[in-house]
């Protein structure tokens, strides 16, 4: 392990502290309770010290003729003050450092700077879709002086410029900070974006040829301190201050980006990631962060059904969970499947193993879906929970082997019912007719489709969004999915619903809280041991003993 840095003293507003040496200036003051406003710094990226927001006055100590620092009647340094402002965010701290962030100085120099800001910019804060959220709204309030000298005309730029499938840009609002640029060339490594042109007339846009079309772009939407660059899929849809922020995690891949979710009145609106450096630092990938839609689908499963000859009939939940107990119990273990998903939380996989358990079948596995990885945050596994599904005995360690072989069951007839969790089986291998011909297919899930269609019962379960629960992800953390909104109709958590089920086969006493499903699997499971909902945090933890996924 290396050595911890050295720490400094450092005098802020008067008072000194204690820093590693390494940090910088801006964030020492943001650690002593003294906020810097800034537009063009941001930690994860370099630093141009371009906008000139945070200014601050600073000083060294003052050296004796011994050269060593002058102490004062208080034993500590006497500082030199530097006559000019200086940027903070460029520079760390140094031993014997004093800084003054609000001294009448620093205070005139932000006036200047909100003001020169301003010039260009336009007035449209009222129908700008970053009102709410906007630093140049909010430290115009704060650090602004509330006028302007400009009596010329504005520079008028491009507006409504398509950037890319995904980024809407408006040029008049860039105050050319230049977080975008860097975003795209360091972290995306895709060095698309740029400013053309001199003095108030540059603008930013695109290389000549070039689309902001990575798979990142929506990142540069996060880090914009303005309304320069917009979501498409978000702008105009819903003012920020109705948002309900919900912190949860993506299911989009086994990486388990940390997220807030956005939402109204049980409709979501939008995901942007949430910071955690264990797991996506601060971004988020744009495949991930869209894939929400099809929860605010109109088509939403929302009542219990059971087959009546070519038809299927909605009925209450006990009587679809009589007749699925019926049906199951018409056959022998081995004429018996399970279908789970990765998609599943650990506590409904862990209801999942007492199912197979209870129903004594050998025939279960989950569904592997794969895709393209990058060299940033998207897995080759698209399932969020497949070292779950492992760690929990739903799936063995190659998703997708006896899978094979419920397939080759199915088709010749050998096994004759299935049970059916959150996946589309004529996806996963399996085809229409042959389902067809099961005598009992019993189908959990949230959209139609093709299985859904030919289910003898159809139980509506929830989406990540409406139910609570945890995953593990490829590198063996483990994070905590949050309630953003109501699940539609009659439908029912999916723990709920294999609990039922569990207690409908076997007897056994159900569990009421989701809380007590997780403290059953910390009672069984070693490395869920000493552990509960609560302490995952919002951060989650790393679980000893379950192995990374190999790297995508
Ligand atoms: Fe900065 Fe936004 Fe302009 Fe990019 S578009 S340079 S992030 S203000
Ligand atoms: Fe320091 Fe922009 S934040 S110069």
């Amino acid at each position: 392990m290396s050595e911890p840095a050295p720490l400094l003293n450092v005098q802020i507003d008067g008072v000194w502290h204690q820093f590693p040496k390494g940090t910088r200036v801006i964030e020492a003051c943001a650690r002593a309770g003294k906020f810097v406003p800034r537009y063009c710094y941001h930690p994860k990226l370099s630093s141009p010290g371009n906008c000139r927001m945070c200014l601050i006055e600073m000083g060294m100590p003052k050296m004796g003729p011994d050269r060593k620092p002058e102490l004062g009647s208080d034993g500590k340094p006497v500082i030199n003050w530097i006559p000019r402002p200086q940027i903070s965010c460029a520079q760390d701290i140094a031993e014997g450092m004093g800084v003054k962030t609000d001294s009448p100085l620093v205070q005139e120099c932000r006036h200047g700077v909100m003001e020169f800001l301003l010039i260009n910019h336009p007035l449209d804060c009222p129908i700008c879709d970053q009102a709410g959220e906007c630093e140049l709204q909010e430290f115009s309030v704060q650090y602004g002086n509330g006028g302007s000298r400009f009596r010329e005309e504005k520079v008028k730029k491009p507006k409504h410029v398509v950037l890319g499938p995904r980024v809407t840009l408006d040029d008049e609002r860039c105050i050319l900070c230049s977080r975008c640029i860097r975003f795209m060339k360091e972290i995306a490594k895709d060095d698309v974006l740029g400013f053309a042109s001199r003095g108030s007339h540059t603008y930013l846009t695109a290389h000549p040829g070039r689309v902001l079309d990575s798979n990142y772009s929506l990142n540069t939407v996060d880090i914009c301190p303005v309304g320069a660059l917009t979501s498409t899929d978000f702008r105009f849809k819903m003012r920020v201050w109705f948002l309900k922020e919900t912190k949860s995690i993506c299911t989009s891949c086994a990486t388990g980006c940390n997220t807030i979710v956005g939402s109204r009145q049980n409709v979501i609106y939008r995901q942007t990631p949430r910071e955690n450096d264990d797991v996506n630092s601060a971004w988020m990938c744009d495949y991930g962060r869209l894939n929400f839609h099809f929860v605010n689908s109109k088509d939403r499963l929302n009542e219990p059904q059971i087959r009546s000859g070519s038809t299927l009939e909605n009925v209450n939940w006990n009587t679809a969970f009589g007749r699925a107990v019926e049906e199951l119990k018409r056959y022998q273990p081995d004429e018996i499947a399970v279908i789970g998903s990765g998609r599943m939380t650990n506590e409904e996989l862990w209801l999942t193993k007492k199912l197979i358990d209870g129903l004594k079948v050998t025939h279960y596995d989950i569904v592997p879906r794969t895709g393209e990885a990058d060299d940033l945050l998207l897995n080759t596994d698209r399932n969020p929970n497949t070292n779950g599904a492992k760690l929990l005995g739903v799936s063995s360690d190659e998703p997708g082997v006896k899978l094979r072989r419920i397939i080759d069951g199915v088709s010749s007839g050998q096994i004759k019912a299935v049970i059916a969790l959150h996946e589309d089986l004529t996806q996963a291998g399996l085809s229409a007719p042959s389902l067809e011909q099961l005598g009992a297919l019993i189908v959990v899930g949230i959209l139609p489709n093709e299985t859904t269609k030919r289910a003898t019962i159809l139980l509506p379960g929830v989406s990540f969004a409406e139910k609570r629960g945890t995953m593990i992800n490829a590198k063996g953390r483990l994070q905590r999915l949050n309630r953003a909104i109501q699940s539609p109709g009659n439908a029912h958590e999916d723990w709920e619903i294999l609990r039922d089920l569990v207690q409908q086969l076997t007897g056994e006493n159900g569990v009421y809280l989701i809380e007590d499903v997780f403290k059953q699997m910390a009672e069984n499971v070693p490395q869920f041991e000493g552990l509960s909902i609560s302490k995952v945090g919002d951060l989650g933890v790393r679980l000893l003993g379950v192995a990374e996924a190999a790297p995508a």
